[in-house]
């Protein structure tokens, strides 16, 4: 229940008010400005009733020291209706309203609602930033920006309902971590985790796999096989790569969510599952139905809770956290001591937050294990890291040289150049004409500009 602190120097006032708000909070009561303040330290009251004209201190002086103090606690003033100039002074100390006594109970009792109603949507707000603000994890999932949170948001509020989860995104961003955060946070945690990988799986067998068969259902079906379906009983089944389904199984994939059962090959016997269902797919699956290749009453079917996994160029908060957390996992994986864990250098950083990453996370987690296993004790430089990020490193360290100011016009365009020739040159294997042909200049202008950069292959 709210508390409501109830400041006046009449009993009379002090029980009325008491007996009109005592259903709906804790009322507590002081008959001075410092008995008032002491009961707002203990119990930082949700809103105080303040009468003004007290002997001793004011009820203005109260609303002066609880600003000193940069309290927030909301306060309505109590004035008698013909002092309205004290009331505007209230207001203009920070009072939250004010009533004219004598007072109207229902417009009293309104006030006073409305006002902790607001409070506790305010407290609601702050508690929820908080909250928000510090969530850099989910499951073993980590992000820091704000899509990634919205993602741990999304999950956390589905996890524990039953509707089939949709999760898109491409190749590499976690799309799998993210139906196992689903998982574990979810009623069927206790069960199963099962994912199958409907493009990794020949089509002949990928309706045995899901539904499993009868012994006999087919040339070489030896034995009785259990379906995905039926493994996950109890748990969550995820359909990874599910844009990759012929139509075929489509259809049957879409009557087993529908009616909840199952049938092995080979028989005709209906099993239910419950198991959750939660699709993913690194396709566009709404372009799939458009252009006839996904069934779209599965597409609605499935994507009841679409969840979204930007990829890591749109969301380069997260690179740093990202890569220290690889760095801290693997160097745990080897044994050795979170403390002496391997710092990445300036321009390392700032290479892998300037790439873009085509392979998202995936390829984040490779590149750091390509550091690791090429850094000395000391950390991961920019050399450390594969060809591609260095080659943004470079790019990124000229762009700062140039907003630091360290580089004239001319000097930051010779040096965007040789960054351009050394790129073509490295792609080509140095091979000259091949590098002059990609970049549509002749080999003898090649050769003249590597003489004037200095550009040499190395030995
Ligand atoms: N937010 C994250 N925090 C920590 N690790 C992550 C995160 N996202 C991805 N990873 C790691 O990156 C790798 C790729 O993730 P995952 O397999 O979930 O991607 P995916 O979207 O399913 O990829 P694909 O479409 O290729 O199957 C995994 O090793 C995973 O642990
Ligand atoms: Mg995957």
């Amino acid at each position: 229940m709210p508390r409501v602190l109830i400041v006046d120097d009449e009993s009379a006032v002090r029980e009325s008010l008491r007996m009109i708000l005592k259903g709906e909070c804790e009322v507590h009561t002081a008959e001075d400005v410092d008995s008032a303040l002491r009961t707002i330290a203990e119990l930082s009251p949700d809103l105080v009733l303040l009468d003004v004209v007290m002997p001793g201190r004011n009820g203005l002086e109260l609303l002066g020291e609880l600003r000193a103090r940069e309290l927030e606690t909301p306060v309505i003033v109590l004035t008698a209706s013909n002092t309205v100039s004290i009331a505007v002074q209230a207001m203009k100390l920070g009072a939250a309203d004010f009533i004219t006594k004598p007072f109207e109970v229902d417009a009293l009792r309104i006030k006073v609602r409305q006002l902790l109603d607001r409070r506790q949507l305010e407290q609601e707000v702050l508690r929820l930033r908080d909250e928000v603000s510090e969530r850099q994890q989910l499951g073993s999932l980590v992000g820091r920006s704000p899509v990634m949170r919205e993602v741990f948001r999304t999950v956390e509020r589905i996890a524990r309902a039953e509707a089939t989860v949709l999760i898109s995104g491409e190749s590499g961003t976690g799309k799998e971590l993210v139906a196992r955060a689903i998982h574990d946070l979810g009623r069927h945690a206790d069960g199963p985790f099962v994912a199958v990988n409907c493009g990794a799986i020949p089509r002949e067998l990928i309706e045995s796999e899901l539904f499993g068969h009868e012994r006999g259902a087919f040339t070489g079906a030896t034995d009785l096989r259990i379906g995905r379906f039926e493994a996950a009983a109890g748990g969550t089944l995820l359909l990874d790569e599910i844009g990759e389904l012929e139509p075929s199984v489509q259809v049957k994939l879409l009557r087993a969510l529908q009616e909840r059962v199952v049938e092995r090959l080979g028989s005709s016997a209906s099993i239910g599952f419950d198991a959750r269902v939660v699709a993913a797919t690194n396709r566009d699956l709404e372009q799939e139905v458009a252009a006839g290749r996904f069934r779209s009453d599965l597409y609605y079917r499935v994507n009841v809770v679409p969840i979204h996994v930007p990829p890591l160029r749109e969301r380069r908060e997260d690179v740093a956290l990202l890569a220290n957390t690889f760095i801290g996992r693997m160097a745990e994986r080897r044994g050795e001591a979170a403390g002496q864990s391997i710092r990445l250098s300036r321009a390392a950083l700032a290479a892998l937050e300037g790439y873009a990453w085509p392979g998202n996370v995936r390829e984040l987690e490779n590149a750091i294990e390509h550091g690791l296993a090429l850094c000395e004790t000391g950390g991961i430089e920019l050399e450390h890291l594969p060809i591609a990020i260095r080659r943004t490193g470079r790019a990124e360290a000229l762009r700062e040289d140039w907003r630091q100011g360290r580089l004239t016009f001319e000097d930051a365009l010779s040096r965007f150049e040789t960054e351009i020739l050394r790129e073509a040159l490295e792609r080509a294997d140095w091979n000259q004409t091949r590098a002059a042909s990609n970049l549509s200049i002749t080999r003898r202008v090649l050769k003249l500009k590597m003489d004037r950069f200095g550009i040499e292959p190395p030995s």
